[in-house]
């Protein structure tokens, strides 16, 4: 007999066929609550509906399916919590001219500089290609573009011949499609970007790339709040961004800033992530709170907005920067990965949150009768 287990539920309740839920779309974060105790299954599940409320035929046949699939099953207590997605931005006319196969653009920004938000980024975006999402990459740091040095990419985007005229082709590493302003400048004669020369150059990234079918475009915003920054947050149709911010105050001031500007343009921040959180000495395993610690969570609660993770300060990080190949792909299964990877996983679920609203909420218990 097969053992129960989260996935294995998923897995059953994505095989049922019925028009009125888009179960294609479930993950292990649908899943909210998973009990199993004296072979009694306390289950509480979000679904994708297209109905508001969900008719009791249509639990049965969840129901049913799981117990057909694992009969040692005495009782289950299903709960469904029933999303209708609205793709916010899919109405965004903006949105379907420049990026009309793009479900989901996300801008990493933090108001003060070199707090890793090109790391979390780079990460962030492999972590969400590993996950199984199609994942494209924009460089937009004008002051410093560093991720195709922190993706190990030195090959040029080339321009290939489309449907819809010549555009140019992402350059791929680690599953990720990757344009990046590094690409237009040479290292050595660095260009003084004012606001509409930068907003070109991004527009362009949008339109004149050809990034085909995509989940998610996540941009690397450059640091800081003035002119420049909001005119990029005006000109990319966002569906929303994420802070990252290190727990000491200066840094904290300016997320505060940071999440002022997304406010001021409607632009949704979906959350905060702490980078630098701590750092654990190897040799002792002592934990060390070098720029203070909570700062992110107090900050997170303060502006009532999701705490996505904090990210520990770890030579490994850096050297995974420095090497071009980032950490959740290099260091697969250590501790440090697993929190990126976590931090995509809650940063996925805000997504889906936006994108849906929450509707109905109806409970039914079918036991062995
Ligand atoms: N958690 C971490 N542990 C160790 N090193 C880190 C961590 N996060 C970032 N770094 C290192 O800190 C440096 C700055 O990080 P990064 O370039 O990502 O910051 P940034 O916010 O994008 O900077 P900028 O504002 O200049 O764009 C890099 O060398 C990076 O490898
Ligand atoms: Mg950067």
């Amino acid at each position: 007999m097969s053992e129960i287990t989260k996935n294995s539920i998923l897995n059953t309740i994505k095989n049922v066929q019925n028009p009125d839920l888009d179960t294609d779309h479930l993950g292990l974060n649908s899943i909210k609550v998973f009990k199993l105790e004296n072979d009694v299954l306390t289950l509480e599940i979000s679904i994708p509906s297209k109905v508001e409320t969900i008719n009791k035929k249509t639990y049965e046949q969840i129901v049913d399916s799981i117990k057909k699939e694992h009969t040692s099953l005495k009782e289950i207590h299903l709960n469904i919590q029933t999303s209708i997605p609205t793709v916010t931005n899919a109405k965004d006319p903006k949105k379907d001219v420049l990026l009309p196969g793009v479900k989901n653009t996300i801008a990493v920004a933090s108001g003060k500089g070199g707090v890793g938000k090109s790391t979390v980024a780079v990460n962030l975006a492999v972590a969400l290609a590993k996950n199984g999402a199609k994942v494209g990459l924009i460089d937009a740091d004008i002051y410093g573009p560093s991720i195709p040095l922190m993706l190990g990419v030195d090959k040029k985007p080339r321009t290939i011949q489309t449907e819809s005229g010549v555009k140019l082709e992402p350059v791929e590493s680690y599953g990720l499609k990757l344009i990046s302003i590094g690409f237009l400048i040479d290292d050595n004669n660095p260009v003084i970007w004012r606001g509409p020369m930068a907003s070109g150059a991004i527009k362009q990234f949008m339109s004149d790339v050809h990034w085909g079918e995509l989940d998610y475009l996540v941009f690397d915003m450059p640091p800081g709040t003035g002119d420049i920054q909001l005119t990029l947050v005006q000109t990319i149709p966002l569906t929303g961004s994420v802070i990252v911010t290190t727990p000491q105050e200066v840094s904290l001031i300016d997320a505060r800033k940071a999440l002022k500007m997304f406010n001021r343009v409607n632009v949704p921040v979906l959350g905060l992530v702490e980078n630098m959180s701590y750092f654990i000495a190897p040799d002792t395993g002592k934990r060390y709170d070098i720029f203070g610690s909570g700062g992110g969570e107090k900050l997170s609660k303060e502006l009532t907005t999701p705490f996505l993770g904090g990210i520990p300060i770890d030579p490994r990080i850096r050297e995974g920067g420095d090497k071009g190949i980032p950490i959740v792909y290099d260091l697969e299964g250590s501790k440090e990965a697993g929190i990126i990877m976590k931090i995509a996983e809650s940063l996925n679920e805000q997504v889906n949150i936006r994108n849906s609203s929450s509707k109905g909420k109806v409970e039914i218990s079918l036991g062995d009768d």
